[in-house]
């Protein structure tokens, strides 16, 4: 199968990447397009340049669109007579629905979310379908995709948090660590890289522990932090003054995806 990339960007360049270093012997070839040509210069070993999106989408059988919310209406209207008929379209958005995707295309259609983790291998991509997909398209997909880590399917409801839980996840666990590194440095005369190695690599080595061992937060918790010792009273002030930020956090991450949902609405009904 031909697969073919709209939008050679952050997502679509790594995307394109992993497809065409993945060795699956179903991936006849990686075709990728953009709007400035300057990217497209130097593609790395196994991708092909298509000159147009229209091209690309006459070429392949699955063609995903790694493209902002707002760029995505009229790269359809564009393919939209050059789409193979049993194509199947994969968008990058989570903001924009099947029902807006489908005021303009009647193919079979995926949401695909993965995770900046994929470039070790190891996202967990979230996907989800619209009813035309079958089980066989299904398969096809998550193999693919399976390159690139774990794939979980979410109905398109839950497709909200779940990015926030496994794509925005990685951006925040590097800003609350952050946080603590810079908190540690202003007690101490280490060095800021031993630091941020000495955290990261616990960091690693606590969610590895949790996931072999089975663990949940509180066994880690109580495991470490004995009474009346210097653990409890970091944990204590974590469990008192952390649920705020936490819940503030979602409030404006969710109102975000709110506002984005509804500007890929007006978007596409202009
Ligand atoms: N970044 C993430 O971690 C992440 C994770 C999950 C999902 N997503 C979603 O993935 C999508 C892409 O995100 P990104 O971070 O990869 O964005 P990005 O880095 O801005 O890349 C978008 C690319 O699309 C190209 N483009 C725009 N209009 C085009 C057109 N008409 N024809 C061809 N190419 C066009 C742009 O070309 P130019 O060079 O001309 O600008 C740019 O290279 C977004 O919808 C985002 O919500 C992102």
């Amino acid at each position: 199968m031909n697969i073919g990339i709209i939008g050679y960007g952050s997502m679509g360049k790594m995307l394109a990447r992993k497809f065409a270093s993945s060795g699956f012997s179903e991936i006849e070839s990686v075709l990728v397009s953009n709007r400035s040509k300057e990217k497209l210069q130097s593609v790395e070993k196994g991708i092909s340049v298509c000159k147009s999106n229209s091209e690309l989408a006459e070429k392949s059988d699955i063609i995903f669109v790694c493209v902002r919310p707002c760029d995505i209406k009229d790269i359809l209207l564009e393919i939209k007579g050059s789409l193979k008929s049993d194509a199947l379209l994969v968008s990058l958005n989570g903001s924009v629905t099947f029902e807006m995707l489908g005021k303009i295309i009647s193919h079979k259609t995926a949401k695909v979310i993965p995770s900046v983790t994929a470039e070790i291998n190891r996202s967990q991509t979230l996907v989800c379908y619209n009813n035309l997909v079958s089980e066989s398209d299904k398969k096809s997909l998550c193999k693919i995709l399976g390159c690139m880590g774990q794939v979980v399917e979410l109905p398109e409801s839950e497709l909200g948090m779940g990015s926030e839980l496994v794509s925005c996840m990685p951006g925040f666990i590097a800003s609350i660590f952050d946080v603590i590194c810079k908190a540690a440095k202003s007690h101490t005369s280490l060095p800021e890289e031993q630091i941020v190695s000495m955290v990261l690599n616990t960091v690693s080595a606590t969610a590895e522990l949790m996931t072999q061992k089975n663990m949940a937060f509180n066994d880690v918790v109580s495991r470490v932090a004995t009474k009346g010792g210097i653990t409890e009273e970091g944990a204590k002030v974590i469990y008192e003054m952390f649920p705020n930020a936490a819940e503030e956090m979602f409030v404006k991450t969710l109102e975000k995806r709110r506002l984005t949902a509804e500007k890929a609405k007006e978007s596409f009904q202009a």
